[in-house]
């Protein structure tokens, strides 16, 4: 692979994201960010080249339509041609008790973005990866991922599907020079919350959160290594995870009630 490439971040204008695509401007890879508002778009493509990208497009894709991923890749191809480095990262969620409290829409959007967007996108992008015999793919998924997580049921479901699917399919294309990152972050200060409708009074609102750059970096790091998997920051969230190994299924959820 090229020292330099060139890299799409999807939600690649806030957050998480954009602390991602931060880490490619840095190292001086051309990048592609992927969002819907075209104003934070061009903050933040300005704020990518300032940090040292020598080229950033900014494209407004709704990747909740039922063609999102299928737009995502034909434009890449169109444009750009095949990314050298993939992080699908953006995502939403919905806050509250299935049950009378949670937004139906927004259940719906999280399952579209988080879930289909990202198999579709999969589907395009990893043949022509694998044809060339290299690329670095990262999949943002989460801690929820570790455990069922009340409040956020449908969130968390899209997030373990996410681990899943990006380690069982990293298994399948092994050897080919393409390998899957799962990115688990715990609680990062973002838009998330808001967007996902979260209590502003719940305990998920006043738990200390972690700096998206902190977890950019975390991800970044792991997947130029090609690791199968990483939790970040390393320490709230492996407490977690080795909880979730050691305790009954019960206690796991009991403990993460998002409330
Ligand atoms: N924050 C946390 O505590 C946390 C923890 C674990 C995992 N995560 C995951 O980390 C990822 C990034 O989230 P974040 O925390 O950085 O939140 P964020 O600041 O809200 O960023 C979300 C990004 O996704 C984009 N996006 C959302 N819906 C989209 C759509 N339909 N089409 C295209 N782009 C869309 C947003 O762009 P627009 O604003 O233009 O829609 C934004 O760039 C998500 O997958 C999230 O599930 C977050």
């Amino acid at each position: 692979m090229t020292r330099t490439g060139l890299a799409l971040v999807t939600g690649g204008s806030s957050g998480i994201g954009l602390e991602l695509a931060r880490c490619f401007a840095e190292d001086g890879h051309r990048l592609i960010i992927v969002a819907q508002d075209r104003d934070k778009l061009d903050r933040a493509a300005a704020e990518l080249r300032a940090a040292g990208a020598p080229h950033v497009d900014a494209w407004s894709i709704d990747l909740g339509a039922p063609d999102g991923g299928a737009r995502l890749f034909h434009e890449t191809e169109k444009f750009a041609g095949l990314p050298d480095f993939l992080c699908l990262n953006a995502g939403t969620g919905a806050w509250g008790d299935f049950v009378g409290q949670s937004d139906l829409y927004l259940e719906l959007q999280s399952i579209a973005v988080n879930i289909t967007s990202v198999v579709q996108s999969a589907k395009l992008f990893l043949p022509a990866m694998v044809a060339r015999g290299s690329g670095r793919v990262l999949i943002t998924s989460s801690v929820v991922a570790l455990g069922p997580s009340p409040r956020l049921a449908v969130y968390s479901g899209t997030k373990a599907f996410l681990r899943n699917f990006a380690e069982a399919v990293r298994d399948e294309i092994a050897d080919s020079g393409v390998t899957i990152t799962a990115l688990m972050p715990d609680l990062t200060e973002s838009g998330f919350f808001e967007r996902a409708k979260v209590d502003p009074e719940s305990l998920t609102a006043s738990e200390p959160k972690a700096d998206p750059a902190t977890v950019a970096r975390a991800g970044y790091a792991a997947m130029l290594k090609g690791k199968d998997h990483i939790i970040a920051p390393a320490l709230t969230g492996k407490v977690k995870a080795a909880a979730a190994r050691l305790l009954p299924d019960a206690l796991v959820t009991k403990f993460a009630r998002a409330d």
